[in-house]
């Protein structure tokens, strides 16, 4: 049996009863740690809390030797941990699916995800259009499609939220040239980094139609769902300016709002604002 089991956003604590009897049950339990992290636990934490040694599965191990996961779940029982939910990444479908393909049964155990708990902004999740993913830019890879499915939601009043890139395991491009495999220290995108990519494109616009511009309020979010969550509204251009603490970040950028989102948006616009201006665009 293969489980694949949703850990929510907190701590190790927030699995569910159901997820915490399987891992139990299991022989060997992976840890998928390429998509999110748990913003406030070690992995010794963790391992303590489940009382299970865990294997780390990053990208590689996933994508390239995923054999070694089904190869456990075809002869005993093995757990897939994901932070937040299982299918809160695209990628894990692709696991259940080579599992269906090998005759090995699979078992979904859900949790909270950033895809809903981004409600504690106080947005609506039904008024959320498609989500996007902000990378990393280079100083010669710059893509901004993500910046057009910004602005169709925005045209229909829905609001957008903002996933944020993360690089953990990239390897270092000079040592591989002479080499040898040495890896960058991982690299969670902030949402300061993420409006300053936004800010670029923006001003880059030549027509004067386009829905998002500097002033409009934009929504910063960190570490949702533990104990040191943290939540920041603002306009797009003083975002750049705002530190939201450790990872992991998202940014939201709202469509048309409610009285009562804009009400509950009140509640995170920071003191130092200038009141009349993000009033004007909040409310
Ligand atoms: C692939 S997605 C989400 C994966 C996870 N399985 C889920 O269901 O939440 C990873 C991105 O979601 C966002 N994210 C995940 N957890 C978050 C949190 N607790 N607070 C803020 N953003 C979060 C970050 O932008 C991060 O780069």
């Amino acid at each position: 049996m293969l489980y694949l089991i949703g850990l929510g956003l907190g701590d190790p604590s927030d699995i569910t009863v159901k997820g915490l009897e399987m891992v139990r049950s299991c022989e060997h339990v992976y840890l998928e740690s390429y998509t999110s992290i748990m913003t406030s636990t070690s992995l010794s934490d963790m391992e303590s809390f489940f009382q299970k040694k865990l294997i780390i599965a990053d990208r590689d191990l996933v994508e390239q030797g995923a054999d070694q996961i089904l190869e456990h779940a075809k002869t005993g029982n093995a757990a897939f941990l994901v932070i937040g939910d299982p299918f809160g990444a695209t990628t894990h479908t692709d696991l259940v699916l080579r599992a269906r393909e090998l005759s090995i049964p699979t078992q979904i155990v859900h949790n909270a995800s950033i895809l809903n708990a981004v409600g504690a902004t106080g947005l609506q999740l039904y008024s959320f259009g498609e989500t996007v993913s902000i990378p990393f830019w280079t100083d010669t890879w710059k893509p901004d499609s993500f910046f057009d499915k910004i602005c169709q939601n925005k045209a229909r009043g829905l609001h957008t939220l903002c996933l944020l890139d993360i690089k953990v395991k990239e390897p270092n491009l000079d040592a591989m040239m002479r080499g040898k495999v040495v890896f960058e220290p991982p690299r969670f995108m902030t949402v300061a980094q993420a409006v300053n990519q936004l800010l670029q494109i923006i001003n880059a616009q030549t027509t004067d139609d386009c829905p998002v511009t500097n002033g409009d309020v934009c929504l910063g979010v960190a570490r949702v769902g533990s104990p040191t969550q943290h939540i920041v509204a603002c306009p797009i251009d003083q975002m750049v300016n705002q530190d939201l603490g450790p990872p992991l970040h998202s940014l939201v950028i709202p469509g048309k709002l409610h009285p009562l989102e804009s009400d509950y948006i009140a509640e995170f616009i920071p003191r130092n604002t200038v009141e009349n201006k993000t009033e004007a665009v909040v409310l």
